[in-house]
């Protein structure tokens, strides 16, 4: 299946299934704004849970904080927001469209990506098991060709965005001649910047109102607090500060679902380290975060490491874990060498001094800092796009599967008694009832047991206990396991623990220390 229609069957899979709807649907929705549903939030609150503990909890140098999302407007002229949190925009003159000039060019890059891969897939199939890939990429002549003009637009581009060169994004733009989607021209206007933040009013109108912004980033929220931490926790250099909320972003391409929104959830660190220790303290994060996201099981080989091509203007260093979305590999976190820009710049615009007093150094300096930040919607698509299954099965049917993490999955357990009668109900509640102290749980008793266990795999379920008459007898069920559909009978007296092995994190984390 084109990995297009795997998308489109995404969204409408989340929104079928109550994981994701579109906010304010009744009234035609409002643009990149996304609710989520009764599925959704269980997802998005273990992704949060999983985020939180192995930041917090297994880190004993991390502590968390929940700060406001209205803040100090001067807080965001410091951190460069007001001046420099620009998008390069183009719009189509025909189609009145708005784009984003570094996504048309980037785009374009994978296309050059897409038919060096198609290249391969063919020659792949041709030869078979003797197929070596990296010989063939040394000396096809169209594989060669696609690959020296992406390496060339390549260059070309990251120095036009280094120089902030907006002439020549317009002029790759048009040497590259890319098309409007909607009107298929080349009708371009001049590229403008435009910034993502938004603003509103605090305080009475007239005189006393002030214009304040809605958080870009949560990772002011935690430099602001740098001092009030590290005093009142007694924190010892290095050390860190975690915290998830909202941020906000007036994104103009805001396509691809909830890849891009213009509100959403971030999870940030920020890890406050010695003057000259920075790198080493980003190769370590690095290495920590591509850890949490492979212990989810989900392939090594959908993920990868890609640095950027244009830093902040905060960073010295800056790469991202991708994953591979039905629509390529697409960035889910960001990690940010900072330098000390951030305190230093906060330090000089409130007039207070934000420094760090070293014991064993005998001195006082300005922390540096490493940041890890990832977006909670992204790690929410990327968990589903990797998960989403739809598989043949014997006798021609077929199923949905959602292969989620069982930490993850929104509901950990269904209890179904086979029939309406003859006291399995009873029984299934009163499993269902010792069962729900610890996990989400189900239950279900109608249409047949076949459909049910559809039902319960379309949200990715990972446990489906059956009640049936020899419950009654010997205190035995049925489970049924999601991945492999098999069936196993055990005692109703193992079932906690069996469950609990299963969903809980603990399993996760003891490939992370
Ligand atoms: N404090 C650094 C920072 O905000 P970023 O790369 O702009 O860095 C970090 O954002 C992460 O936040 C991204 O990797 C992505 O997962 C998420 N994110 C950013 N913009 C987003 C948007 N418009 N919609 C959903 N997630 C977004």
């Amino acid at each position: 299946m084109a990995q297009e229609d795997v998308f489109k069957k995404l969204v409408s899979h989340c929104k079928e299934y109550g994981f994701v709807f579109p906010s304010s649907e009744i009234y035609d929705g409002l643009g990149a704004v996304y609710d989520y549903g009764q599925n959704g939030v269980e997802l998005k609150n273990n992704i949060k849970k999983y985020w939180w503990d192995a930041m917090v909890k297994l880190n004993d140098n991390v502590v968390g904080i929940d700060s406001s999302i209205f803040m100090h407007p001067t807080i965001w002229k410091a951190s460069g927001h007001v001046d420099a949190f620009n998008d390069p925009l183009i719009d189509n003159k025909d189609s009145k469209k708005r784009y984003r000039a570094d996504v048309l060019i980037e785009e374009q890059m994978a296309k050059y990506d897409e038919k060096i891969e198609k290249e391969i897939e063919k020659a792949k199939k041709k030869f078979g098991e003797s197929f070596d890939e990296a010989k063939f990429r040394e000396t096809n002549p169209r594989v060669q060709e696609n690959q020296a003009k992406r390496d060339a637009l390549h260059t070309r581009f990251a120095k036009a965005l280094n120089d902030n060169n907006l002439e020549e994004l317009r002029q790759i733009i048009l040497d590259e001649e890319i098309v409007c989607p909607i009107s298929g021209t080349r009708n371009w206007t001049e590229v403008r910047q435009f910034n993502l933040m938004f603003t509103t009013e605090m305080g009475s109108t007239a005189d006393g109102s002030m214009k304040i912004y809605l958080r870009p980033e949560t990772a002011q929220g935690i430099f602001v607090n740098f001092l009030n931490v590290q005093k009142t926790g007694r924190m010892k250099i290095p050390f860190g500060i975690a915290q998830i909320g909202k941020a906000f972003r007036n994104e103009i391409v805001a396509r691809q679902f909830i890849f891009r929104m213009r509100e959403f959830e971030q999870m940030e660190m920020q890890f406050f380290v010695r003057p000259g220790e920075e790198m080493k303290w980003f190769e370590y994060w690095k290495a920590f975060r591509m850890k949490w996201h492979q212990a989810l099981g989900m392939g090594a080989e959908n993920y990868q490491f890609h640095d950027h091509d244009k830093l902040a203007h905060y960073a010295n260093a800056a790469t991202d874990i991708e994953f591979r979305m039905p629509f390529g590999f697409k960035e889910v976190e960001g990690i940010h060498s900072r330098t000390n820009f951030d305190l230093s710049q906060h330090a000089k615009y409130s007039g207070k001094k934000i420094e760090y007093f070293d014991p064993e150094l005998n001195q006082s300096y300005t922390p540096y800092v490493i940041e890890t930040s990832i977006g909670v919607d992204r790690m929410f698509l990327s968990t589903l796009a990797g998960a989403y299954t739809e598989e043949q099965l014997e006798g021609g049917d077929s199923r949905v599967v959602l292969k989620l993490p069982a930490q993850l999955a929104p509901v950990k357990l269904a209890v179904m008694p086979l029939v309406k009668k003859d006291g399995l109900p009873e029984k299934a509640r009163e499993i269902l009832n010792t069962m729900k102290l610890e996990f989400n749980c189900q239950y279900d008793e109608k249409d047949s047991i076949g459909k049910r266990y559809r039902r319960q795999d379309a949200i990715g379920t990972p446990f489906c206990v059956t009640v049936d008459h020899q419950t009654i007898e010997d205190n035995t069920v049925t489970v049924r396991y999601r991945d492999t559909m098999q069936q196993e009978r055990i005692s109703v007296d193992e079932l906690h623990a069996m469950i609990s092995k299963n969903v809980n994190n603990n399993e996760l984390f003891k490939q992370l220390v």
